[in-house]
């Protein structure tokens, strides 16, 4: 079974070296060329050189945001005065300007690394691993976003068929609130900020409160690139603090990233005023992701693809498999082997560069998942040891009898397993977008057919075949979902930033 775990690191030296398409400039991590598909996160070597980096690192705070460097207000209220006075510069500062401020801060993400994923693992209980992960995608957006602003948001020239000129042009609407889940404080963070701002929009940024020193970081290290302090602004704080920006009426527009609960709470929110004006809400939240297994599928990539997409990060990723469809004939042996390999993982300590499953955000998810996990502990397919002490959820398989018994999204690294007769391939994917969550799906086949299938059939944002669910790439793969997973447009997608915009179209007679 070590054997099988094996797999998928030969696959990421492979491909190790390559060039991200979409990103100018190759990203500088360690020594290590590499591209920033992530997918050499798991390699010992490079985590081993990340760990010492980390190390060596000075404890960061943890408790705060570092001294002098945040640009914090504590009210909603005030956090928008200032981005209010933000946005009157900000939005007169040229494109080619804002696009450059991005490109420095991913250069200081980058020098600041050691410190930003130190901060990670110690705030958010991230392995060595993800914290890489975390700080390349932060640089990613960033990069991506100020290459596509070049583009998609210059002026652009229309037809005037009757000989006028006809100019569309895209500028800030205003104030953004950007809402930030825990799962990816600095990626998910900052991408959200990033394209708000280069869109030439001020910000309040509400991290969430499980994470506000990595949330600091991102803020000053932006301010340092750049940006005015008044058009990047912090509102640390909870429910309250995002419930109270988004009752300010000056809010022009909320880029969200979070549970579909909150969402809906938002969605309301922006409409209970009737005098308040229309404003945009991209909304990206959870899934009950399935991947879909049929006869003909490699075993040994199965396994290792359900061991990364259920159980790394903790399945702690709203892409990350939480419903797993064995055809009949193949069910009971994978999921033997799937035991085997689940006995393997390496779960523990997230600052040691040999685990492979740190501990969950904090106590109350941790009481949630354990408390689910016993009620359906007579249906318990495989479990693991961890460590007694600390917030460790074990990986677990539980058995259903069918898909619609899952009725809600469990953010651990627990998965629940069913299976489907042959020739039920069609209706089983009918039957998983009868959930209405539309987030990832994945599919392991070997007949071409299958594919095609799924493919034509399945309501989801990001579909993966014969690989892993998780880690979608900027600029490559876009994410986002669709139905109760969310809005669009896909963050890391070339329709991302034209949605922070308002379009303005000049039409002069020449
Ligand atoms: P959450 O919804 O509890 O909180 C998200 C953010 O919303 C936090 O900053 C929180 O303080 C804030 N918030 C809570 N109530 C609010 C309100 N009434 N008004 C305004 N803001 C409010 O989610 P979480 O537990 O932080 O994150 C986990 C969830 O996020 C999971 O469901 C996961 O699937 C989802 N997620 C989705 C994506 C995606 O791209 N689709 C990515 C990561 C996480
Ligand atoms: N973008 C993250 C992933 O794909 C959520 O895993």
């Amino acid at each position: 079974d070590a054997e099988l775990l094996a797999d998928p690191v030969d696959k990421i030296r492979a491909v190790g070296g390559t060039r991200h398409p979409s990103i100018p400039l190759p990203i500088d991590l360690f020594g290590v060329r590499r591209n920033s598909a992530g997918l050499d996160l798991q390699d010992r070597t490079v985590l081993a050189e990340v760990a010492a980096v980390v190390a060596k690192t000075p404890a960061p705070r943890t408790d705060a945001v570092p001294a002098g460097r945040g640009g914090t207000e504590t009210s909603a209220k005030a956090a928008v005065d200032r981005a209010v006075r933000g946005f009157a510069v900000w939005s007169r500062t040229p494109l080619e300007q804002r696009a450059a401020t991005l490109e420095r801060l991913a250069d200081l993400l980058e020098t600041h690394r050691g410190d930003l994923m130190a901060v990670a693992v110690q705030e958010a209980g991230k392995t060595i691993g993800d914290a890489l992960g975390e700080v390349r995608e932060a640089v990613d957006f960033c990069r991506y976003y100020a290459l596509q602003a070049r583009g998609v948001l210059a002026p652009q020239e229309l037809p005037g068929p009757t000989g006028e000129r006809n100019v569309l042009r895209h500028e800030g609407r205003g104030v953004w609130a950007c809402i930030a889940p825990w799962n990816f404080p600095l990626a998910i963070f900052l991408g959200q900020v990033a394209a708000a701002l280069v869109a030439g929009n001020a910000v309040v940024a509400k991290p969430a409160p499980q994470t506000p020193a990595i949330a600091g970081w991102a803020v000053a290290l932006a301010h340092e690139a750049g940006v005015p302090a008044d058009a990047l602004v912090l509102l640390p704080g909870g429910p309250e603090e995002g419930a109270a920006l988004i009752a300010d009426v000056r809010v022009a527009g909320v880029a969200f990233t979070g549970s579909t609960g909150t969402a809906r709470r938002i969605a309301r929110g922006l409409l209970e005023d009737d005098a308040r004006p229309l404003v945009p809400l991209i909304a990206e939240t959870g899934g009950i992701n399935a991947m879909i297994v049929d006869s003909t599928a490699l075993p040994e990539q199965v396994v290792a693809d359900v061991v990364a997409s259920a159980f790394r990060s903790a399945g702690q990723r709203c892409s990350a498999l939480r419903l797993l469809l064995l055809q009949e004939e193949i069910a009971e042996r994978t999921l033997e082997m799937l035991a085997g390999a689940m006995d393997t993982l390496v779960i523990g300590d997230p600052a040691d560069p040999a685990t492979d499953v740190g501990p969950v955000i904090d106590q109350a998810s941790y009481d949630r998942l354990m408390a689910r996990r016993a009620a359906m502990a007579a249906r318990t397919v495989h479990t693991v040891q961890v460590p007694a002490d600390g917030l460790y959820v074990p990986p677990t398989v539980i058995r259903i009898d069918t898909i619609e018994q899952l009725t809600e999204e469990w953010f651990g690294p627990v998965i629940h397993v069913a299976t489907w007769k042959a020739g039920a391939l069609a209706e089983t994917v009918e039957r998983v977008n009868a959930g209405r969550f539309g987030l990832t799906m994945g599919l392991h086949s070997r007949i071409a057919r299958g594919a095609e299938t799924v493919e034509a059939l399945a309501k989801v944002g990001n579909l993966y075949v014969n690989r892993s669910m998780i880690g979608a790439i900027v600029g490559s793969q876009p994410f986002g979902g669709e139905g109760l997973s969310g809005t669009g447009p896909k963050a890391g997608g070339p329709h991302y930033l034209p949605r922070f915009s308002a379009e303005r179209v000049t039409s002069t007679d020449t």
